[in-house]
């Protein structure tokens, strides 16, 4: 993903080792993939107390959301995650048809591969080419200039903008950016000069209140805090490489759940978007009754287009969609709004968190 480093590996290893942007998506492919399975979170610390004299009718739950600038019919969305290789336009297509079949939105993965290397852009414009009425999503670093942003936006039409914040997986990698000194002032300049709604996410490593605070300073109205308990980028830059240096990190990150108990004091201020490890209906309830306005994932996707056939991963989304109408209504919800008037009773080490950072 994030290209500026793809284009550092490019002049540093395509002649050495072979390595090149190509390989680098396909191994952040293969490796999140692989990392589906064994991924540990707060989710089960967070315990939502359901009302016994329930009153909705669930033939009649909404679950529509108004978030960055835009209606979604569902609340649940394919968050970014590649482009820039054939293995990549195969994974994109497969993303698109489902998005399209689903009615959800999509982000495709980081753009700038797209200008810098001219002819991978099929991978990304096939996303539209599937999908031509969805919402789409274009995402880009936040080192990224404007004139290159507004290209990338164009290349798909896209209907809002990720900007990401990616400073550990770059620093993890001995090729990777190490001068961050100019991310907040180039960041203001992208929210204030594109012209779609934006959003600034994390890639998973989540956010701290501090954070949310600053991103809403330089002007955010859209924060995705992609927490850590899901995809795990230091995880998989040390399995990239023969020598694991930074595998004490691999519980890096601020988790999902915490990042979302760190984001309550601005839900009323900012529009607070969740990813980061969402596998199921229940872990997004969780993440809705904490006051998100939508829900992303990743690595849910990603495994059911490369673990089914499409006709089967179409299933298995609509199947998610429906059982998340039935635990709005198991918890009386009628809509996301009502979800967050749910009780939760928070224990366990998102507990700890909460407590340690003197969080209500
Ligand atoms: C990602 N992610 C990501 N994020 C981003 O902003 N730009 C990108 O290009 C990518 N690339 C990417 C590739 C792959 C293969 C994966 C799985 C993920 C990060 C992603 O959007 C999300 O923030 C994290 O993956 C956490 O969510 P999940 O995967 O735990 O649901």
């Amino acid at each position: 993903m994030f290209n500026s480093i793809e284009e550092k590996n490019n002049d540093k290893f395509a002649s050495t080792n072979g390595n090149n942007i190509s390989n680098r998506k396909d191994d952040h492919i293969r490796e999140a993939s692989a990392q589906f399975n064994s991924q540990v979170n707060f989710f089960e610390d967070c315990k939502p107390v359901h009302r016994t004299l329930n009153n909705v009718n669930a033939n009649t739950i909404d679950l529509s959301t108004d978030v960055f600038d835009l209606h979604l019919d569902f609340p649940i969305f394919i968050n970014a995650m590649t482009g820039g290789s054939d293995l990549a336009l195969e994974v994109n297509r497969k993303l698109a048809i489902l998005a399209r079949e689903c009615g959800l939105a999509m982000a495709s993965g980081s753009l700038s591969s797209a200008i810098k290397k001219p002819e991978t852009i099929k991978s990304y414009t096939v996303i539209r080419e599937e999908n031509p009425n969805g919402i789409i999503l274009a995402n880009v670093g936040a080192e990224q200039s404007l004139e290159n942003t507004n290209k990338i936006i164009d290349i798909i039409s896209a209907d809002a903008l990720q900007i990401h914040l990616n400073a550990p997986q770059e620093l993890v990698m001995p090729e990777g950016d190490r001068d961050f000194s100019n991310y907040s002032e180039n960041l203001k300049h992208l929210i204030d000069n594109i012209n779609i709604p934006v959003i600034v996410k994390e890639v998973g490593f989540g956010m701290s209140r501090d954070t949310i605070s600053k991103l809403i300073k330089l002007g955010s109205k859209n924060i995705d805090i992609s927490g850590s308990g899901g995809t795990n980028f230091i995880k998989i830059e040390n399995s990239r490489r023969t020598s694991q240096e930074f595998s004490y990190l691999d519980d890096f990150g601020i988790d999902t759940l915490a990042s979302l108990l760190e984001a309550q004091q601005y839900i009323d201020q900012v529009n607070i978007i969740a990813s980061g490890g969402i596998k199921s209906p229940y872990d997004a309830f969780k993440c809705f009754a904490l006051g998100a306005k939508a829900v992303g994932a990743s690595a849910f996707f990603l495994n059911q287009v490369n673990t089914y056939p499409i006709e089967v991963a179409i299933e298995n989304v609509n199947l998610f969609k429906e059982e998340l109408k039935i635990i709005f209504a198991i918890y009386s919800c009628a809509n996301l709004k009502d979800a967050q008037n749910v009780s939760l009773v928070i224990s366990g080490r998102a507990r700890e968190w909460a407590e340690a950072r003197g969080i209500e």
